[in-house]
């Protein structure tokens, strides 16, 4: 794992993410508001790491980047934006501050805030069934993108997050509850890769299982920076799942013990990157670059 390909790699796409968001969102609605609102949590900042690995999968297989794939490739982090807005609402997790900036609902009420998320989940879709892709692959994507978010993927994981506070839930139930508010977006984000490039299903399922470990050890990972680290070194409040009687993984195994299940889960990743070199012939360095993402 070579963190540099990583950062050569972020250097080079984060910067176009991010203009390809703020030039698509410029008119995103005629209402004056709601454009300032969605505009406002989007182009706050975040990594990109949703995009950035689904261009990464493009990159991989030696799929040039054209326009559509860059259209539909940025579409989850508009998924993923609506997701930390209503995240973040009184109702949720209460939070004022997001990627080093108030809250969406802070800066505009709630009433706005609502209406910002509920405006972006649709627009994920409409830039993925108005790309210049094929209609095979809109459509398998679509797909993917609805499940991925919806009552199966990231909102059952939410609900699970929000009924199971202050309940005890066990070590099975924690992580499916993490593989669905967080992995499910992030299984995503590989799998658009995967269909754009049309790679072959025994390639696909191996690189799936990367992305599942992958998405697992990115909220376990999220829980302990949760504990460890402070609030302007994320840009969000930290020390507060405890506080929310929130499930995590340094809750319920101590902070050691979150540290081994996220080693465990870039283990099972690394196992599932080989497999998929074995079963494609490709050089996949670019993809095991984002497991240095946990060793900062
Ligand atoms: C935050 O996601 C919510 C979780 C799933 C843990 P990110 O850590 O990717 O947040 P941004 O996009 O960089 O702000
Ligand atoms: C958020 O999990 C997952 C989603 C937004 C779907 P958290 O509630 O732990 O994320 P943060 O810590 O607020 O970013
Ligand atoms: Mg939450
Ligand atoms: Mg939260
Ligand atoms: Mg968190």
């Amino acid at each position: 794992m070579n963190k540099q390909v990583l950062t050569d790699f972020e250097a080079k796409w984060r910067p176009r993410i991010n203009a390809y968001l703020d030039e698509q969102l410029l008119d995103c609605s005629n209402q004056p508001t709601l454009t300032a609102a969605m505009r406002y949590s989007v182009l706050a900042g975040g990594k990109r790491l949703r995009p950035l690995l689904t261009l990464a999968v493009l990159t991989t297989f030696d799929q040039p980047i054209t326009p559509a794939n860059m259209q539909a490739s940025t579409a989850v982090e508009l998924m993923h934006t609506y997701s930390l807005i209503h995240d973040d609402l009184p109702a949720m997790d209460n939070d004022r501050l997001r990627r080093g900036e108030p809250t969406n609902h802070v800066k505009f009420g709630e009433d706005v805030a609502i209406l910002a998320g509920d405006a972006l989940q649709p627009l994920s879709f409409e830039w993925i069934a108005a790309s210049a892709l094929s209609a095979d692959v809109i459509s398998q994507q679509t797909l993917a993108l609805a499940q991925a978010s919806g009552p199966q993927g990231m909102v059952a994981g939410q609900i699970a997050d929000v009924l199971g506070a202050g309940k005890h839930l066990e070590l099975p139930e924690l992580k499916q509850l993490h593989r669905e508010k967080t992995g499910a977006l992030i299984h995503y984000a590989v799998q658009a890769g995967l269909i754009q490039a049309q790679v072959e299903p025994t390639v696909q399922e191996p690189l799936l299982q990367f992305a599942d470990a992958f998405g697992l050890a990115f909220q376990i990972y999220d829980d302990i920076l949760d504990v460890t680290s402070t609030a302007a070194e994320m840009g969000k409040a930290t020390h507060k799942d405890a506080d929310e009687h929130k499930n995590t993984y340094p809750g319920l195994l101590g902070l050691a013990g979150a540290q081994s299940a996220l080693k465990a889960a870039l283990e099972t990743a690394q196992t599932a990157l080989q497999q998929a070199a074995n079963a494609s012939g490709r050089d996949l360095e670019l993809l095991a670059a984002f497991l240095t993402y946990f060793t900062d």
